[in-house]
C-alpha cells in the first residue's frame, strides 16, 4: 500500500497528549481524566490535517517522509492539541487598571458597574475607537495568546451596545480571522450591560436587542453564538430567556454568563434551552449542577476571573465533575474582571483553586473547550482527520505544565500544519 506523504512530522516527543476519543460528546465526570497519553510519540500531518498519531516507530511506518517534509524533533518535550479558549472578550479599546485600586478599597465589581464604570467605561472607549484601532488592539492580544499556545478562541462583542457598534465589533472579529492565525469564533453579546442611554428604560434596551440587533447580526452572518450576562442588576432570567429564544429562532447557538455572583438560575436556563455552554457558575445551585449533568451544555469555568476579582468562592468544579458535568476552562480575557489571556495561567489556577486534576485541566482546555464553541469536529484533539493544531511545550511531562505555572512553556506552536511560533 502506498504510504501517505507527510509535509510535517513532530517526532520522538516524551509525551503526546492526544485527548482523542471525545469528538462525539464532551468528556464528563470521570472521563475527563482520560487524555490519551502516548509516550515517545509522533504526529504527522499533510495540508494542515493530521494523518497519523502514535508511537514514533508506528507513525514512521505509516507515513512517508520526503526532503520537503518539515521534521520537528520533540525529544524531552510534551505535545498537546492547540489550546482552545472558549470564552474571551478580546475585542475592546482602552484598559481599566484603576479598578484594581477600587476593588482593593472594597468596591465590588457590580457596584463599579452600577456607578457607570466597569463594562460601561470600556463601552465608551470602544465606541470612540475606529474599526482599525480595535483590530490593532485585539491583534496584539491575540499574538500574546498564540505565543502561549492558544490556537482557537471565542470572541464576544458586548462593548458596543448599539446596533452599529455591535456590528463594528463583530466585523473586527471577521477581519482578525483573515489577518492572524488564532481562529476566532464570534459571539454576539449585545446583552452585556444596559447602556447609559437606556438606564431609565432597560426593557427598551432588551426590545432593541431582540427586535433590531439580533435580526441584523443573524442576517449578516456575523455571529455563531448569542450570549447574555444574566446577573442581578444586569439582565434578569426572564430577559435572558426572551433574548436567547429569539436568537435560537434566528439560527444562533446559545451561551449564558450564568450564576457568576448571584445564584439566579442561569445554569438551569442554559440547560433548559439547550445552550452550548453555561459560563462562570461561581454561584451555581445544586439544581443547576443536576441540570447541567443531564444536558449537552458544557460548564465553562473562569477561575482567573475569580482570582482577579479577589473572590472568596470559586466555582464548585469538583462537585460538578463528581456529578457528571462536562467542564471546560477559559480565560474570560477582558479589560475588567480578567486581564489574563494566558490559558497556561488559567490551568495553574484551576489546579490550585478549583482542585481540578492536571489531566482534567488538559481536557478542559482542549476537547471540552472545543465542544463549548462548537468546534470539536475540527480541533481539540490530536487524531487523524483533525486539523494539525498543536503546541510543543518545554516540559518533560504533562504534569509539569501546571506545576510551573506563571512561565510561558510553549516553545513551538503549529496552526493548520504551519509553524507559527518557534520551530
Ligand atoms: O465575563 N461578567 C461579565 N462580563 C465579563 C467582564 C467584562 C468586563 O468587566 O469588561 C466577564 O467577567
Ligand atoms: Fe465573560
Amino acid at each position: 500500500m502506498k504510504k501517505a506523504k507527510a509535509d510535517l512530522i513532530v517526532r520522538n516527543a516524551a509525551e503526546i497528549v492526544t485527548c482523542a476519543g471525545g469528538t462525539e460528546h464532551p468528556r464528563r465526570g470521570r472521563e475527563m481524566a482520560d487524555i490519551g497519553l502516548i509516550r515517545d510519540g509522533a504526529v504527522a500531518a499533510r495540508d494542515g490535517v493530521i494523518l497519523a498519531v502514535g508511537r514514533t516507530d508506528d507513525v514512521l511506518e505509516q507515513v512517508e517522509i520526503g526532503e520537503d517534509t518539515k521534521v520537528i524533533e520533540a525529544k524531552g518535550r510534551v505535545v498537546l492539541p492547540g489550546l482552545v479558549d472558549p470564552h474571551t472578550h478580546v475585542i475592546f479599546a482602552g484598559s481599566r487598571e484603576h479598578e484594581l485600586e477600587m476593588r482593593l478599597n472594597g468596591m465590588s465589581y457590580l457596584e463599579i458597574l452600577a456607578r457607570g464604570g466597569g463594562i460601561l467605561d470600556t463601552v465608551r472607549a470602544t465606541r470612540e475607537a475606529g474599526l482599525e484601532e480595535l483590530i490593532a488592539a485585539a491583534g496584539k492580544y491575540l499574538a500574546e495568546m498564540l505565543v502561549q499556545g492558544t490556537t482557537t478562541a471565542e470572541a464576544k462583542s458586548g462593548y458596543g451596545l448599539s446596533t452599529e457598534e455591535e456590528v463594528k465589533m463583530l466585523e473586527a472579529v471577521r477581519e482578525l480571522n483573515r489577518l492572524q492565525p488564532v481562529e476566532l469564533v464570534p459571539t454576539f453579546l449585545g446583552a452585556h450591560a444596559i447602556p447609559a442611554e437606556y438606564r431609565e428604560n432597560p426593557e427598551g434596551y432588551v426590545d432593541l436587542v431582540v427586535e433590531e440587533m439580533l435580526p441584523v447580526i443573524a442576517r449578516q452572518g456575523l455571529a455563531e453564538f448569542c450570549d447574555v450576562f444574566c446577573e442581578e442588576g444586569v439582565f434578569s432570567v426572564e430577559q435572558t430567556r426572551r433574548i436567547l429564544v429569539r436568537a435560537r429562532e434566528l439560527g444562533l447557538k446559545l451561551k449564558v454568563h450564568a450564576d457568576e455572583m448571584a445564584s439566579l438560575g442561569g445554569a438551569e436556563l442554559a440547560s433548559e434551552l439547550g445552550a452550548t455552554s453555561a459560563d462562570h457558575l461561581m454561584a451555581v445551585s445544586e439544581k443547576g449542577i443536576y441540570d447541567l449533568a443531564r444536558a449537552d451544555t458544557v460548564a465553562v469555568l473562569l477561575p482567573a476571573t475569580t482570582f482577579c476579582l479577589m473572590g472568596q468562592k470559586y466555582a464548585p468544579a469538583r462537585r460538578m465533575i463528581e456529578q457528571g458535568v462536562a467542564v471546560a476552562l477559559a480565560s474570560d480575557f477582558n479589560p475588567g474582571s480578567s486581564p489574563v489571556n494566558s490559558l497556561q495561567v488559567v490551568m495553574g489556577i484551576a489546579c490550585r483553586q478549583l482542585k481540578m486534576k492536571p489531566a482534567e485541566v488538559i481536557t478542559a482546555v482542549t476537547i471540552n473547550a472545543a465542544h463549548a464553541i462548537g468546534r470539536a469536529a475540527e480541533v481539540g484533539s490530536l487524531e487523524a482527520g483533525k486539523r494539525a493544531d498543536m503546541v510543543i511545550f518545554d516540559a518533560p511531562n504533562h504534569l509539569y505544565l501546571m506545576y510551573r505555572f506563571g512561565t510561558n512553556l510553549a516553545e513551538t506552536v503549529i496552526k493548520n500544519g504551519q509553524v507559527v511560533i518557534g520551530g
